[in-house]
Parts: C-alpha cells; sequence; structure tokens
C-alpha cells in the first residue's frame, strides 16, 4: 500500500499521463512553445512519469537544463528509465521534493505545474517557494483538470497565488483544462 496520501496520483497510473492519446490532445511543444527557449532552466513541479519533462529538455537544448520534481520517486524512476542512454540524459536533473517543500534553490526561467497544484496541500507554500526562485522575467504555467478541480477551487488557487506575489498575464487555452499563466507581481 502507499505511504503517500490519497489525494496525490498513484504511480500506477503513470501510463494514463503518457500515451499517443494524450499527446494528441496536448501537444507539450504547442503548448510550451510560447514560453520556452533553448538555454533555459525549467522547472517541471509534479513532473510524474515526465510527459512534459521531456518535451520541456528537447526544447531547452543542450544549453538548457530541466529540474524534473516529484514527490514520488516512482514517478521519478519511470522518467530516468525512458531518458537513461539518451541525449536527454544530461539535460534533465531529477529531483525528489517533500510534499510540504519543492526544495530546488536554482533560479529558474519557467515553471510548469500541470495538474499538480490540486494534489499540494499547502499551495501558499508551493506559491512562496516558486516565487522565491523563479527569475524576475520568469513564468509560472499552472493548468488543473476540469473535473477534480471547481471553478470556484480555481479562483481560490489564484487568489493564493496572488497573495504569494503572483499576477496573472494571460489564461491559455488547454482545450477542457483550467489555466492561468503567471508572472511576478
Ligand atoms: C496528476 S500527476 C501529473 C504529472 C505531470 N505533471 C503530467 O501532467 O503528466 C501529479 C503529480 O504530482 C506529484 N505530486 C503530488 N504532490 C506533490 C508535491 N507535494 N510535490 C511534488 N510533486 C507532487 C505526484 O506525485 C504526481 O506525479
Amino acid at each position: 500500500m502507499s505511504a503517500e496520501p490519497k489525494r496525490v496520483c498513484p504511480v500506477e497510473r503513470a501510463g494514463s499521463l503518457d500515451n499517443r492519446i494524450r499527446r494528441w490532445l496536448q501537444d507539450p511543444h504547442r503548448i510550451l512553445g510560447p514560453y520556452v527557449e533553448e538555454g533555459m532552466t525549467v522547472l517541471d513541479v509534479g513532473c510524474g512519469p515526465g510527459f512534459f519533462a521531456i518535451a520541456l529538455a528537447q526544447m531547452v537544448g543542450e544549453s538548457g537544463r530541466v529540474i524534473a520534481a516529484d514527490l514520488q520517486q516512482g514517478m521519478l524512476q519511470k522518467l530516468e528509465d525512458k531518458i537513461a542512454g539518451t541525449e536527454l540524459e544530461q539535460r534533465i536533473t531529477l529531483h525528489k521534493c517533500e510534499e510540504n517543500r519543492i526544495g530546488v534553490s536554482q533560479t529558474v526561467d519557467f515553471v510548469l505545474a500541470f495538474y499538480v497544484v490540486h494534489e499540494i496541500p499547502n499551495q501558499a507554500g508551493l506559491f512562496q517557494e516558486l516565487g522565491s526562485i523563479l527569475k524576475p522575467t520568469g513564468r509560472l504555467l499552472v493548468v488543473e483538470p476540469p473535473f477534480h478541480v471547481s471553478k470556484a477551487a480555481f479562483a481560490e488557487t489564484i487568489g493564493r497565488a496572488r497573495r504569494a506575489g503572483f499576477a496573472p498575464v494571460a489564461r491559455p487555452r488547454v482545450l477542457f483544462n483550467k489555466t492561468v499563466l503567471l508572472k511576478k507581481a
């Protein structure tokens, strides 16, 4: 039995997070292309089995870096297996988070939080921590799922981000999902 709290997506469901149907519905290059450039350092918080982390590593190129951070070692292991022996291995740093602390100290140009914020008990702490490592010109893209997260809950998330010093700059369209692009206010 998993020792993680129930709200966390189990490692056994990793397959549903990385497959051809999702790639078609949520093409990572299309979603992230407007924000990610070669040479950037980016953080994928709650990276899961690496659906977006791998695309991010392709987008930042040889001179860029991706910090792929997750609470569950099993998710990080799945990503590690996918990149083992490829050129992406050098670009992706796997990082194990604690439940209430991402624990990354390096400054970053872009943060992706895809389908993870609703799984984090202390959202205020999360946004504070992300604010402390995001560069002044950086962007944070939050995407939350349509069914698990209500409109009201998403509005509360944006409120917590605002109180932690973020300001919404756009509401990019990601089919059926709730999204907000944030910058440091
Ligand atoms: C639904 S999955 C989404 C994975 C990935 N972002 C994607 O879209 O494919 C949520 C992920 O967030 C991770 N997670 C949950 N709580 C977390 C926390 N407090 N800190 C870091 N990661 C967390 C889970 O382990 C899981 O891998």
